[in-house]
């Protein structure tokens, strides 16, 4: 970076400058009218004549701007202004002065400055067509390779990133470079993981153990699960028992006796008193008539079955002394009531029918029904 002028230079260089001098002869101004015509934008602005002596502020003004381009002043000849403007085109690199603002500058502003040098290179290439093919030079010049000061004295950020970016660089070249054999290595890999081969159905067998039966190893097993198995079936059939309900086979109600005639009166016949639980009895001593019933062979008292006391004419309880006429009716010992009846008919046949299914009860006066006794013929 160039250094910055002091005052005191700025100063002696202002009174240098002096009143204007005589101007430049006539050949020399037509060259410097025609490099005027032929770069008009390069050639710096003449200072206004202002028809008074400069103030000191304006002197340092015109120091400031134009202390490198003498012609602003007036005091440089035509020849030295286009040398001044050529050169200026052929440098376009060289930044412009820092304009004084009176304090130093701070970071920000010098790199500020520093990048509005930077950008004022394509167009000074611009303003000079011999300085276009200077301009990729300039272009590729950054990405060449560039000497970079050892890691220990390196203090500039740039310096520094691209050690990095280098170091990045040579880091990643070997990885690519190993890539294609580790492509290799894992096919190869691959290839050492084949499946084996699948054994014969005959090596198989020959080297199939014999199955061991578990319950013939273990008795005691297969009985538990015996007995088991058979508690649980007798369950399920007892279970399926109750579905269905006790049938009471009964014998039959009804039987038949035998004609009417062969009874005699006054007589009690005991033949069915074992097998069917009745006398058949003909007498007239309940109403006076002949006729001939059914009575029940088992006491009121508490069902002892009475005897028949065919020397004492009555039926006598042995259980607690019960005694009964032959018409059934009590008249003696604990029995609360008369014998029962049961039904007695004459079937179709002739033949007397006993239907065991109804009674008939003297105290209710059911021994009037006529189906509770049969006339004697
Ligand atoms: Fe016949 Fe008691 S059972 S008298």
């Amino acid at each position: 970076m160039a250094e910055r002028p002091s005052v005191k230079d700025i100063l002696a260089a202002a009174r240098n400058a002096g009143p204007a001098k005589p101007a430049a002869e006539p050949a020399a101004a037509e060259e410097q009218a025609a490099a005027s015509t032929e770069r008009p934008a390069a050639v710096p602005q003449a200072a206004p004549s202002l028809g008074r002596p400069m103030t000191l502020k304006e002197k340092l003004a015109a120091a400031r701007g134009g202390a490198g381009a003498p012609a602003a002043t007036g005091g440089v000849s035509t020849e030295a202004s286009a040398e001044a403007v050529s050169e200026g085109a052929a440098a376009p690199s060289v930044p412009p002065p820092a304009p004084s603002i009176g304090r130093p500058l701070t970071l920000k502003e010098k790199l500020a400055a520093a990048k509005a040098a930077g950008g004022s290179a394509p167009a000074a290439a611009k303003a000079a067509p011999g300085a276009k093919a200077a301009a990729p030079a300039a272009k590729t010049a950054p990405t060449a390779a560039r000497e970079l000061p050892p890691l220990e004295k390196m203090s500039d950020p740039k310096d520094l990133a691209e050690a990095a970016r280098r170091a990045a660089a040579a880091k990643n070249a070997p990885a690519k470079k190993a890539e294609p054999a580790d492509k290799g290595h894992a096919a190869k890999k691959a290839e050492s993981k084949s499946v084996p081969p699948k054994p014969s159905k005959e090596a198989v067998l020959a080297g199939r153990q014999p199955r061991r039966d578990f319950l013939a190893e273990f008795p005691w097993i297969a009985a538990g699960w015996g007995m088991f198995t058979a508690g649980m079936g007798a369950m399920t059939l007892m279970t399926l028992r109750f579905l269905f309900p006790n049938v009471i086979t009964e014998p039959p109600q009804t039987v038949k006796i035998g004609p009417p005639t062969q009874f005699e009166p006054e007589e009690v016949n005991e033949r069915w008193k074992t097998d069917w639980g009745f006398w058949i009895v003909r007498s007239k001593a309940y109403s006076g008539e002949d006729i001939i019933y059914a009575l029940q062979s088992v006491c009121t008292h508490l069902g002892c079955p009475p005897n028949w006391l065919n020397g004492e004419q009555k039926f006598k309880c042995p259980c607690h002394g019960s005694g009964f006429y032959i018409s059934g009716i009590n008249f003696e010992g604990p029995a609360p009531r008369p014998l029962e009846r049961f039904k007695i008919a004459v079937g179709d046949d002739g033949q007397l029918v006993v239907d065991k299914s109804q009674t008939f009860k003297e105290e209710q006066q059911q021994w009037q029904d006529p189906d509770s006794f049969v006339a004697a013929v």
